[in-house]
Order: C-alpha cells, then sequence, then structure tokens
C-alpha cells in the first residue's frame, strides 16, 4: 500500500527519494510524488499517475529539482482515482506546506466542508489534501508551524503516518503518527523517515520506531521527538539486522524465486537459535508456563497466506495439545463477537505486523480478556508491539508480494511453539517429543535438497500453464496445504483457482471435474493417504490430469493415478507441509513466468494491506 520516504541531509534529496520510493514499490501503488524544499526555499512539487519510471522522466524533463530536504510518496488509492491530481504530495492553498500521508482520515468530508465554506478551494478528491489545507490554515491563523501541526492533530481522526514540509522552515522535516507505521533513520549524511525499514537499509540500519501520537522533527544534524503533550522525549534506537542486499534481487529474475531459494535459510536463522540440546527453547515464553498450563482453547488469527499457516497450526496444534484450536480470517474474527477470556489464547500471524484487520482482531482479543502472542517477521511493527508475547521469525525481508519464506517460518515456528506447550502441559510423549525435533533441525537441509532440483515442477507448469481453471484437492494438513497452493497460484498468475478438502468433492464440487480439468492432489500426508488416494481416483476416472505431490514414503500408493508426480523428502508427518508447500510455489511461479506476469508486483495486490 502506500509508502513514505523523507530526507534531510546534506546531500542531493531527489536522488535518496527516489531510490527510497523504488525499495517501496514491492508494497503496491499506483502513482507517486516528490516534494523538495530548494536552496532558494521555493517548495518544488511532482508527482504523476503510474509507475516510478513515469515519475522519473517527469523530473528529468525538468531541471533537476535541487534541495537537500524532502519527502516522497507511493500512493495506493483510497480516496479518489489514481491520477496525478490525487498523487502525494499534497500542497496547501498558498503553496507553503506538502504533506505526504498513509492511512485514512476519517473524518475528512466535515473538515473539507468546513475549510470550503471558509472559501478554501481543494484540487483533489482525497483525504490527505484536507491535512496540507488544514495546516495552512492553522499556519496562517497561528503563524507558527508546530502549532498548526499540533492543532491539525487535534483535529482529525483515522489512521497517519505523515511527513510534513513548510518552505518557511525550509531545514525542517516534521513527521507524526497515529495507527499507521513510521520510522526514523539515523544517518552519517542526514536523517530519514520512512513508512518501511527497507526504504532505509542503503543509508542506516539504525532506527527508532514511532509511537502513536508523537511528533518528530528532523533536521540535517538534529532529531527530536515530542509527545502527544509536545514535550520532548528520548527513544530507544535500534539496529536492524536486515542488510540491503537482502531487499535486492542478487541475481534472481525476481524477489519471488529468491525468496523461494532463500527458505533453507530463512527456516536455519529461525529454528537454529530456538533448539539447543535436543530441546526447544524459548526464552519469549521463560515466564509463562503457569499462564500456558492454563489455557484451555487457542484463536489463530491471521489474514491470507498467514491464515493458511494457521489453518496448518489448527491441525497440528490441536493434535498435540488435545484442546480446541480454530483458525479464523482476521476480518471475521473482529466482528464475530469472539468468545473470548483468560483460559483463551490468541495467537496473531503476519509477515509485515501491519495488516489493518490483524491488528484489529488482536484488539479486540486483548479487549476480551485474552493474551495475544503474535508470530511476526518485521522487527517493531505494530503487531508486534501490541501483543503481550512475540516470536520473531527470521526470514529476512520479504519483497515479492506472494509470500513464501514468510509463510514457511511462520509455520515452522508455530508448530515448535505448539510442541513446546505440549511439553509444558506434558501432552507430549519424550520420543514424540525427540522425533519432532529431530524433524525440525533436519528441515533445513531437506529444503535446500528439494530446491535444488526444480526441474520437474518448471516442466509441470510448462506444460499446464494456459489452463483457465485449477482445484487443488487434499485432506487435513494437506488440505490446508492446498489452500495456500491455490492462493500463490491465483494471485500471481489470474488462473482461477479453488481448494477443496478432498473428501468434499462428492458432495458438490466434484461435478465440475470434466475431462482435461487441471487437479492438484496432495498426497503429503501419510495418516490419510488411502482416503486422499480414492479421491485421486474419483477426478482421474472422470477425466481430469492430475498433478501430484507426494513424499518418498507416499509416492507409490498414488503413481498409477498421477498425470505429474512431484516428489518431495519425507520427514514427520507433522512438518510435512513445510515441504509440501514448495513445489506449490515453483509451480505457481514458473505458471505466472509462462504467462507474462508481473510476478512480483501482482495486480490490484499490495504486500501489506493497511486498509480495511
Ligand atoms: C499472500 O501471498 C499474500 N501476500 C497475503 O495473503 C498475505 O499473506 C496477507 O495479506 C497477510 O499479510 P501479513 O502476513 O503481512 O499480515
Amino acid at each position: 500500500m502506500c509508502g513514505i520516504i523523507g530526507y534531510a541531509g546534506r546531500s542531493e534529496a531527489v536522488p535518496i527519494l527516489l531510490d527510497g520510493l523504488e525499495r517501496l514499490e514491492y508494497r503496491g501503488y499506483d502513482s507517486a510524488g516528490v516534494a523538495v524544499v530548494s536552496p532558494e526555499n521555493e517548495l518544488q512539487v511532482v508527482k504523476t499517475k503510474g509507475r516510478l519510471s513515469v515519475l522519473r522522466e517527469h523530473l528529468a524533463e525538468q531541471d533537476p529539482l535541487k534541495g537537500q530536504i524532502g519527502i516522497g510518496h507511493t500512493r495506493w488509492a483510497t480516496h479518489g482515482e489514481p491520477n496525478d491530481t490525487n498523487a502525494h504530495p499534497h500542497v496547501g492553498a498558498d503553496g507553503k506546506i506538502a504533506v505526504v500521508h498513509n492511512g485514512i482520515i476519517e473524518n475528512y468530508l466535515e473538515i473539507r466542508a468546513s475549510l470550503e465554506r471558509k472559501g478554501i478551494h481543494f484540487a483533489s478528491e482525497t483525504d490527505t489534501e484536507v491535512i496540507a489545507q488544514l495546516m495552512e490554515y492553522y499556519y496562517r491563523k497561528l503563524g507558527n508551524l508546530m502549532n498548526a501541526v499540533y492543532a491539525v492533530l487535534g483535529r482529525i481522526q483515522g489512521a497517519y503516518a505523515m511527513g510534513i514540509l513548510c518552505r518557511d522552515v525550509p531545514g525542517q522535516m516534521i513527521a507524526a503518527r497515529k495507527d499507521a507505521p513510521l520510522l526514523i533513520g539515523y544517518g552519517e549524511d542526514g536523517n530519514y523517515i520512512a513508512s518501511d525499514v527497507t526504504a532505509l537499509l542503503a543509508h542506516t540500519r539504525t532506527v527508532t520506531y514511532m509511537e502513536d501520537g508523537e511528533v518528530a522533527v528532523l533536521t540535517a544534524d538534529s532529531v527530536q521527538i515530542y509527545d502527544r503533550e509536545r514535550a520532548p522525549i528520548d527513544r530507544e534506537k535500534h539496529t536492524v539486522d536486515w542488510d540491503v542486499s537482502a531487499a535486492e534481487k542478487g541475481g534472481y529474475a525476481h524477489f519471488m524465486l529468491k525468496e523461494i531459494m532463500e527458505q533453507g535459510e530463512a527456516v536455519r536463522k529461525t529454528v537454529s537459535p530456538r533448539l539447543q540440546d535436543g530441546r526447544i527453547v524459548l526464552p519469549e515464553l521463560a515466564e509463562s508456563a503457569e499462564f500456558l498450563k492454563g489455557i484451555r482453547k487457542i484463536n489463530i488469527v491471521a489474514c491470507g497466506s498467514a491464515y493458511h499457516v494457521g489453518m496448518v497450526g489448527k491441525y497440528v496444534l490441536e493434535k498435540l495439545l488435545r484442546i480446541p484450536v480454530d483458525a479464523y480470517l482476521a476480518s471475521e474474527f473482529r466482528y464475530s463477537e469472539p468468545l473470548l477470556g483468560e483460559d483463551t489464547l490468541v495467537i496473531v500471524i503476519s509477515q509485515s505486523g501491519e495488516t489493518l484487520d490483524s491488528m484489529a482482531a488482536l484488539r479486540e482479543a486483548k479487549k476480551g480478556g485474552s493474551k495475544v502472542l503474535s508470530i511476526v517477521n518485521v522487527m517493531g511493527s505494530s503487531i508486534a508491539r501490541e501483543s503481550d508475547i512475540v516470536l520473531y521469525t527470521w526470514a529476512g525481508p520479504e519483497i515479492a508480494v506472494a509470500t513464501t519464506k514468510a509463510y514457511t517460518t511462520q509455520m515452522v515456528l508455530l508448530i515448535m511453539l505448539g510442541i513446546y506447550m505440549a511439553d509444558v502441559n506434558g501432552r507430549v510423549a519424550a520420543d514424540e517429543y525427540a522425533a519432532l525435533v529431530n524433524g525440525i533441525t533436519e528441515l533445513p537441509e531437506k529444503i535446500e535438497s528439494l530446491l535444488g532440483d526444480v526441474d520437474i515442477c518448471q516442466k509441470a507448469a510448462s506444460h499446464y500453464f494456459n489452463r483457465n481453471s485449477v482445484f487443488f484437492i487434499g485432506r487435513n494438513l494437506d488440505y490446508a496445504l492446498g489452500l495456500e497452493g491455490s492462493l500463490k497460484l491465483k494471485e500471481i498468475s489470474y488462473i482461477h483457482s479453488e481448494s477443496y478438502a478432498a473428501g468434499e468433492l462428492k458432495h458438490g464440487t466434484i461435478s465440475l471435474i470434466e475431462p482435461g480439468t487441471l487437479v492438484v492432489a496432495l498426497a503429503t500426508y501419510a495418516p490419510l493417504l488411502e482416503k486422499t488416494r480414492s479421491n485421486i481416483v474419483e477426478v482421474r476416472s472422470r477425466g481430469a490430469d492430475v498433478i501430484v505431490v507426494a513424499t518418498e514414503e507416499t509416492a507409490p500408493a498414488v503413481r498409477d493415478q498421477a498425470t505429474e508426480l512431484l516428489i518431495i523428502p519425507s520427514t514427520h508427518p507433522l512438518l510435512q507441509p513445510v515441504l509440501g508447500v514448495m513445489p506449490l510455489q515453483i509451480f505457481a511461479y514458473y505458471v505466472a513466468l509462462n504467462r507474462g506476469c508481473d510476478i512480483d508486483k501482482p495486480r490490484n495486490l499490495a504486500k501489506s494491506v493497511t486498509v480495511e
């Protein structure tokens, strides 16, 4: 969704802003723009609909915008269509103040009407222009920029992360945040603001996460943060351990392929610090043994692929803990009057840690008296900060919109949590515990060996890339896996796809199967192999082409029914989905490649979904 970068320093701002915006491109956007204060204290704004390349062309057509302080924005339209006028930055009627903004101002219509009654003319349809116009109005009235900023923050309702420039205070950039991420970066040649740490990695890894209600004033040499009452505050600085190469393609054609290939290492980084002498060690839970013993119910809440991890978790944690475990879509959970309380643990899963629906579900859970444990990839993100307990996946930055390594690491970590809780509650036998830990220990190598040979998946993709519809079927953990396989395929290739519990076919879906229908059958979960095999026979006998994903152990039983057979290494049945997802990711990737799709930035999608 929208992205913000801002710079106050000693170098030219435009190249830094463009580089930052390029690194935010993956979030999804439809227009982009920059504002820079010139050495002559002019406020210069260039903005346009379309990709950054169009903005670059516009900037090249003009004299390069000179200036060492500036703000930039990529916009994902919410209020008003994507066009040049609605693009950010927005400037007030006096041309003095420019604003970039992420989030939604809920009472913008009411403020706009009141400003229009005062004769102020609006150029765009956006909620953000209201901020710029209102700020100029207060600036005119109060004669002081910070007074105007606080006056605006007192009037607007909703969510915002914003960067502000004023030509009358040319060396200062102001930032403000509420319910939308914004961080400050401390560089050698100046200071930065950004909505996402990846925009800063080329310049600095020393950052501060702004909190709700805070305002910051940045110059080339200083940063001062203020609280809601305008009292100066000191905030801890963090060192981000991601480096800039982690957010670059490194020779791969797409981030998605790079991130698929990084899964062995991402899982290794996530699990190895948590395995010691054959035991799972979760220091984050060291003080929580009594609480863990009192849990009677678990609700896993997430969106999209993270929800699919939750579905795997439902099956695995229920088997291990023998208490009810449910997986909910966050957008449904928050409005479903969920049954909560002290003995219910809510687990929120999110790569970005900023997904609005997941965040709202988290708050609902806390309101209902439940503790929230989150599994998050982005350090310091909103979900991480509001949770009672956080387990970080150490997947590194994930840039492709279609998640791969974050999904896999979330799943491994959730399963580790389940084993840990089962152990605390005396629910897992010593030999089963050892088998699971051994399986987890071996996962990174098995992933690397699986990903070392992707030819068969690639070949299958080149046979079937022109199908209009694909069905995924599987039982139990394979059903949960199919949900993710189907999403992966449809989101990047735009092929219609559905996923069904294989036993459910005969209750309706099987009427869709006709000669030539493509079915991807997941037969990796050994305990239900015979049942799944019967379902494969059902679709095969109705003429479907069936790609079967099986393990070294299950393959012999299904080989005769497969049009194509994709074999993955065997592991403990509860860990099998970690390996099972990989052929599905690779298949989706090569299908999309064959269809010429924009793999890293699929149409209409954004990496982190910060609107409802
Ligand atoms: C999947 O490939 C998508 N990118 C999407 O479903 C994603 O998993 C979902 O939006 C949740 O995002 P989060 O993990 O950042 O909360």
